[in-house]
């Protein structure tokens, strides 16, 4: 823990004298093969950044081997099953004996290093064995979120053109069964370079079979050979992709590095949660998302931390169940996101109360802002006063935290992410780039390179450069909006972009649209965000149908199920209104800003209409609106 005088000149320092600071911050953090010739070279002016450049390094022999010496008995990973009488432990031991083994696994179904392994997995200690098997075999990981459907798959896997899937037969999730390999089995019929699928048997029961191409993971562990040599790295060879919403067209995989994030994710995982040796650390992310990537898996394992993986929910069996494993592993620090904070909340605080959770010391948020409401909540019903809450605002693209508390070093308030991370330089600016006055919403935009930053879009860099860079020239841009109060704290209000953020999964406007307009009924959709009281936004689509077709209840339905098949149940439109015509100016361009005032009931002052080609649709939006409920 720091004093926040120590915060402030370290912080001056990192931005000062970037070389120096970050150069100091890998040797403590990684250990590395051979060191780089040069911490930082390039910059956001030509778009040429690199970190730890000629520097060589493994993921994997950071997050297990270094640790085998000091502490080969200490935890690795608690697992906590669906089910609360199903856990188990894995020692850096175990974990490191079943990494290598399964990177031998890899080796034996021909991949090497830089091919892209995509693995759709639950919840369970084989997503971790897998990712880190890649890392150590310089393979690229690519991890889609078990909760896409068939069709998300398929996209994300032709992208990388991955010819290896690693997933589960079933996951379980709430005692509910999500048929996981069936979704592999229809992605892959458009997948023809896939030649391997690796399958983890997670339930007992059986799923069809492709002789071809299958393979138990079980039985291809049980033969593979438990030492594997991590393959050396050069810094900037990628570790990963993740693929995340943007606000046009399809999700981008965002690539990230091996050294410079590495170094800034174990940095930010050990002071933002201020980790000690033996403590217990559980972020409640699934492995799919980002948070899951930099914060279950890489920071924790690179500071040789417990970290737990929950393969569950938080109202099953009931709604004390994080309380109750919280109870159960001893947790001392605990990560989750508002929207789970507010479903509970919901439940009443005696699910709460009646639990010890006396081991808790610091309590994280993250995804999207946490309101004043649920932030009082989580301090004094969770935490009982007694711990520090981080809210950390960062996205899949930075990698890792950027703006965040350092626990016992940052005076909190409430709601706010507080003062931006060592080496982080947030600017508000409005939409000419021009800084605005404290206390004024604008852009959030960060100024210079990070660490963490990712590389660019796989195999798209245009998109890299003209989403990110060309808004505001030289600077890397959020799509977030925020304020900076006089005294420093950065305020994120949300997204300044078509993406919504539904129970902080992040959901691109156009991707849901174009999924509406796949029903053969549909002529055009639009769609916008709405405030939920839990979800902090859910999906409102306007649809106008076809000639000829009616309305129905049945038609909202196929729409629904369009958009779960094309995307997966986290993008549900929570409501349809059915529409004769949507708002478009001369141009053609829906004017989504009217649209979002109507759907949120919000229409005293529609501001300036005068370049809609035909006015009488906002009348007939109104009226319609009501039918809606
Ligand atoms: O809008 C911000 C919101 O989540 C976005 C990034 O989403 P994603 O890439 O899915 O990463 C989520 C986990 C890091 C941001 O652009 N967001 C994230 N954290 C916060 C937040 N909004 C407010 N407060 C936060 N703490």
């Amino acid at each position: 823990m720091i004093t926040t005088q120590q915060y402030q000149e370290d912080y001056h320092r990192s931005i000062d004298d970037p070389e120096g600071f970050w150069g100091e911050q890998a040797k403590k953090f990684i250990t590395w093969f051979s060191p780089w010739e040069k911490v930082l070279s390039g910059g956001f002016d030509q778009l040429d950044v690199r970190w730890f450049q000629g520097g060589k390094l493994n993921a994997a022999y950071n997050c297990l081997d270094r640790h085998l010496e000091i502490h080969p008995e200490q935890a690795a990973i608690i697992w906590e099953g669906d089910d609360p009488n199903e856990s188990k432990i894995l020692t850096y031991q175990a974990l490191y004996d079943q990494v290598c083994r399964f990177s031998n696994v890899l080796k034996q179904y021909d991949v090497k290093k830089g091919d892209r392994v995509c693995i759709y997995l639950p919840m369970i200690p084989e997503a971790a064995i897998a990712m880190l098997a890649c890392a150590r075999i310089g393979a690229i990981h690519s991890v889609v979120f078990g909760g896409f459907s068939a069709e998300a798959l398929k996209s994300r896997i032709l992208d990388a053109d991955c010819q290896i899937v690693i997933t589960a037969n079933e996951g379980i999730r709430g005692h509910k069964i999500v048929p996981l390999k069936q979704q592999v089995d229809i992605a892959l019929q458009e997948c023809p370079r896939v030649r391997t699928v690796i399958v983890v048997k997670r339930t007992a029961n059986s799923v069809p079979w492709n002789q071809e191409r299958d393979v138990w993971y079980h039985e291809a562990m049980s033969k593979a050979h438990p030492h594997c040599p991590a393959e050396v790295m050069d810094a900037d060879d990628p570790l990963f992709i993740l693929y995340t919403s943007g606000s046009t067209g399809k999700p981008k995989g965002i690539l990230h590095s091996t050294g410079g994030y590495l170094v800034y994710v174990a940095m930010t995982h050990q002071l933002v949660f201020d980790y000690r040796p033996g403590e217990v650390y559980w972020c409640s992310a699934d492995v799919g998302w980002v948070t899951g990537h930099s914060y279950s898996i890489y920071g924790p394992l690179l500071n040789g931390a417990t970290t737990l993986l929950f393969e569950g929910v938080p109202h099953y069996p009931t709604p004390s169940r994080y309380w109750d494993v919280i109870d159960k592993h001893k947790v001392n620090i605990f990560y989750t996101a508002p929207t789970a904070i507010r479903a509970l909340r919901r439940e009443g605080d005696h699910w709460v109360t009646r639990t010890s959770r006396q081991s808790l010391r610091i309590l994280g948020s993250v995804g999207e802002p946490i309101n004043p409401e649920a932030w009082e909540w989580y301090y004094h019903i969770v935490a009982e006063k007694r711990c520090p809450i981080v809210d950390t605002w960062w996205q899949t693209e930075t990698g890792g935290i950027m703006i965040s508390p350092l626990p016992g070093t940052t005076p909190l308030k409430p709601d706010s992410a507080t003062w931006p991370f060592f080496g982080i330089v947030p600017m508000i600016v409005d939409d000419q780039g021009n800084p605005v006055p404290d206390g004024k919403m604008g852009n959030l935009i960060i100024k210079k390179p990070w660490p963490g930053m990712m590389q660019t879009v796989y195999r798209d860099r245009d998109r890299f450069v003209n989403t990110y860079f060309k808004p505001f020239p030289g600077c890397y841009t959020t799509g977030d909006q925020a304020h900076c109060d006089v005294e420093g704290y950065y305020w994120i209000a949300g997204r300044s972009d078509d993406v919504i953020k539904v129970s902080g999964h992040r959901i691109g406007t156009q991707e849901v649209e174009s999924a509406l307009i796949q029903h053969q009924g549909v002529s055009e959709a639009a769609v916008v965000a709405m405030p939920d009281p839990i979800k902090g936004q859910s999906i409102y689509a306007f649809v106008t149908l076809k000639t000829g077709i009616q309305p129905s209840d049945q038609l909202k339905k196929e729409c629904v199920q369009a958009v779960r098949e094309t995307i997966g149940p986290i993008a549900t439109p929570e409501h349809i209104q059915w529409t004769e015509g949507l708002p478009k100016t001369r141009s053609g361009k829906i004017m989504r800003r009217l649209l979002r005032k109507i759907a949120n009931n919000d229409v005293s002052d529609l501001g300036d209409l005068t370049t809609l080609a035909d006015p009488s649709v906002v009348d007939a939006l109104i009226k319609e609106r009501r039918n809606v409920k």
